[in-house]
């Protein structure tokens, strides 16, 4: 496992709570942080819910987690993606690292994620078009023509070139999800984080939509970290890491293997 850690120039994320730490091109592992978890609450009503958590993906790796209800899975999709603060421990991304960061470290690592949740949460006052372009917004250096160009032509390859006027009210759930996908990766974002994408659609349009993702992030190279309760979409994954009670079990690396 050293070796092939050793041998990867390819690994984005690095997320370690606790234990050891391989950084790459040394050939020894050390400890770089005290072993610590992740607790909410504080004094009597502290309760830890993410132990000894290892993990690392590689670039354009799609790495789908599954797990019981409460065993932690957005705790740690929401720390990957600078949502909430890491207390302890090392949270790698991209090279950098948050746990421990400031909030403005944080705000800066959230703007090369692209989110995608179970609502697909589109502001209802605003048309497929505004609501893509907003992904867009955020990191905010385009003039507005290009970003309503780059808009338009995701919402065409997710299939929605017939409704990039439409408000959401009045799509169906899978176009919303479509529309939320567009939204997520129209910035061609590093990472896309996905918290069970398909648990609102029937299992066609479920099917449709973690196809789409996948197409959509090879072809822009992006990782995918996808929380999902759903068998069905099992096969789309490079690698499976399955979350029970706050620990990551079947935790296979494939790095230098996969691409
Ligand atoms: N903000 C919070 N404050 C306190 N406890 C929390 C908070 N968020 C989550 N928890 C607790 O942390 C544990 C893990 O929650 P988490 O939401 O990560 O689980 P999950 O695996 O995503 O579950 P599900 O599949 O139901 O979405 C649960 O016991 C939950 O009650
Ligand atoms: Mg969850």
């Amino acid at each position: 496992m050293r070796s092939q850690l050793a041998n990867s120039s390819r690994l984005t994320l690095r997320i370690c709570f606790k234990g050891l730490l391989w950084t790459g091109s040394d050939e020894r592992p050390r400890y770089l942080h005290p072993p610590l978890d992740h607790h909410f609450g504080q004094g009597r009503l502290r309760k830890q819910v993410l132990f000894d958590i290892q993990l690392e993906i590689a670039a354009g790796e799609i790495v789908l987690m599954t797990g019981p209800s409460g065993s932690g899975k957005t705790t740690l999709l929401t720390l990957v993606g600078g949502l909430r603060a890491a207390q302890q421990g090392s949270l790698k991304i991209l090279g950098q690292e948050l746990a421990g960061a400031k909030e403005q470290a944080l705000v800066q690592a959230r703007r090369q994620n692209g989110y995608i949740f179970q609502a697909h949460n589109l502001h209802r006052s605003l048309t497929a078009l505004q609501n893509v372009k907003m992904g867009l917004e955020v990191t905010g250096t385009q003039p507005l023509q290009a970003m309503v160009e780059q808009a338009t032509k995701i919402l065409h390859q997710v299939g929605l070139a017939d409704h990039i006027h439409y408000y959401p009210d009045d799509l169906s759930g899978g176009q919303k999800q479509r529309v939320a996908i567009a939204r997520a990766l129209v910035s061609h974002p590093a990472i896309v984080l996905a918290d069970e994408p398909t648990a609102a659609l029937d299992s066609q349009s479920g099917r449709d939509v973690v196809t789409l993702m996948q197409t959509l992030a090879k072809e822009q190279g992006c990782t995918i970290l996808l929380v999902t309760h759903d068998n069905r979409i099992l096969d789309i994954a490079d690698r499976i890491v399955h979350m029970e009670d706050g620990c990551l079990k079947n935790n296979i690396l494939t790095i230098g293997s996969k691409r």
